[in-house]
C-alpha cells in the first residue's frame, strides 16, 4: 500500500521548498555583498578582518548552493508523491553587516529546524519513510548551518570608516535608473534558477514514468532525461550569473533585488519546459544586450564586459534548448 498523501501534507512540504529558495537567495546575495563590507571597514582593521570576511563569504556561497539543492530534493519528493512543487520563495532578509548576516542566518535556520521537526513527525505518522529520511538528512545539515552562523552572530561589527569622501566624478554614471536596469538582470537570473531547478526535478520524474509506447520509451522519456540533465547544468551557471551581477551592484553601492521577474513557469511536459526555457533565455539575451548598450553609453566598461561574457553563456543555453524545441 502506498503512502496516503493529503493536500495539507504537500502544502507542508511546499513550505519547506519556499524557505529553502529564500535562504539560497539570501546567502548568495550576502556572499555578493561581502566585498562591499570589507571596503567599509576602517583601514587599520582591514588586514585582521579580511580573513573573517573571506571565511564567511566562502561558506555563504557554499550554503547558498546547498540550500538550492535542498529545495531540489524536496521538490523531487513532492513530484514523486503526486503533488506540485511550488516556485514561490519566502522573503530573504539580507542585512548590512557581518553580524546582521549571521543573525538573519540563525533566525532562518532555527525556523527551518522547527518546520522540519514538524515534517519529520508528519511523515512518520503516515509511514512516509522516504520523506522522513530526506528531511532527517537535511535537518542535520541545517543544524550545521545554524552552528556556523551562531559563531558569528555574537561578533561585534568593526566600525565603519567615515562617509565624508565625496562621490568621485567617475561614479556619477551610476544612477538609480541604471541600478534598476541591472536589477532586472538579477530578477531574471533568480527566475531562471527557480524555474530550472523545479523543472529539473519534474523532468526526472517524467523520465521514469509515462513510458506508454515503445516509441515513448526511446523518444519522450529519453527527452525528459536529456532535459533534466541539461537543466541541472544550466541552473549552476545561472547561480554564477546571479553572484556576479549582484556583486557588481553592491560594489557600486547599490542594493540588489531578491524577487524573481518574470514569475517562474514550470509547465507539464518536457516540451513545455523546453519552450519556456527557450523563451526565458531569449528574454535574458534581449535584456542583457540592452544593458551592454547602456553600459557602453555610460562608459561602464566593467559591467559591459561582464554582461558580454554572460550573454554569450545565455546564447549557449538558448541553443542547447533550441536543439530540442519542436
Ligand atoms: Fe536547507
Ligand atoms: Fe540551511
Ligand atoms: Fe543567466
Ligand atoms: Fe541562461
Amino acid at each position: 500500500m502506498s503512502v496516503k498523501v493529503t493536500p495539507e501534507y504537500i502544502n507542508l512540504l511546499n513550505q519547506a521548498v519556499s524557505r529553502e529558495i529564500q535562504v539560497s537567495i539570501q546567502y548568495m546575495l550576502q556572499h555578493a555583498k561581502m566585498e562591499k563590507l570589507i571596503r567599509k571597514v576602517i583601514p587599520e582593521n582591514i588586514l585582521l578582518e579580511k580573513t573573517t570576511y573571506d571565511a564567511v563569504g566562502k561558506f555563504l556561497k557554499e550554503f547558498a548552493i546547498q540550500e538550492m539543492k535542498h529545495a531540489a530534493t524536496i521538490m523531487e519528493r513532492i513530484y514523486y508523491l503526486g503533488g506540485s512543487a511550488t516556485t514561490k520563495a519566502d522573503k530573504p532578509k539580507i542585512g548590512n553587516s557581518l553580524s546582521e548576516f549571521a543573525k538573519n542566518g540563525v533566525k532562518a535556520e532555527e525556523e527551518a529546524l522547527v518546520l522540519y521537526r514538524k515534517i519529520i513527525d508528519a511523515a512518520g505518522k503516515i509511514d512516509d519513510w522516504e520523506t522522513r529520511e530526506v528531511f532527517e538528512k537535511i535537518y542535520g545539515e541545517e543544524e550545521q548551518h545554524l552552528f556556523k552562523f551562531q559563531e558569528y552572530a555574537a561578533m561585534k561589527d568593526e566600525p565603519e570608516g567615515p562617509e565624508t569622501v565625496p562621490l568621485s566624478e567617475w561614479r556619477k554614471i551610476f544612477t538609480s535608473d541604471y541600478f534598476a536596469l541591472l536589477n532586472k538582470a538579477v530578477a531574471a537570473e533568480i527566475s531562471a534558477i527557480i524555474q530550472y531547478t523545479n523543472q529539473h526535478e519534474k523532468a526526472s520524474l517524467l523520465a521514469l514514468r509515462g513510458k506508454n509506447t515503445a516509441l515513448e520509451v526511446i523518444t519522450e522519456s529519453n527527452k525528459a532525461k536529456v532535459v533534466s540533465d541539461l537543466l541541472k547544468k544550466t541552473f549552476l551557471v545561472e547561480m554564477e550569473h546571479l553572484e556576479k551581477i549582484s556583486e557588481r551592484i553592491y560594489l557600486l553601492e547599490g542594493e540588489a533585488v531578491f524577487t524573481p521577474d518574470p514569475i517562474p513557469q514550470v509547465g507539464n511536459t518536457a516540451d513545455d519546459f523546453l519552450k519556456l526555457d527557450h523563451e526565458a533565455e531569449n528574454t535574458a539575451i534581449v535584456l542583457y544586450r540592452k544593458i551592454i548598450e547602456e553600459a557602453l553609453k555610460r562608459g561602464d566598461t566593467q559591467t559591459r564586459r561582464m554582461f558580454e561574457d554572460i550573454v554569450m553563456q545565455e546564447e549557449e543555453h538558448y541553443w542547447s534548448f533550441d536543439d530540442f524545441v519542436r
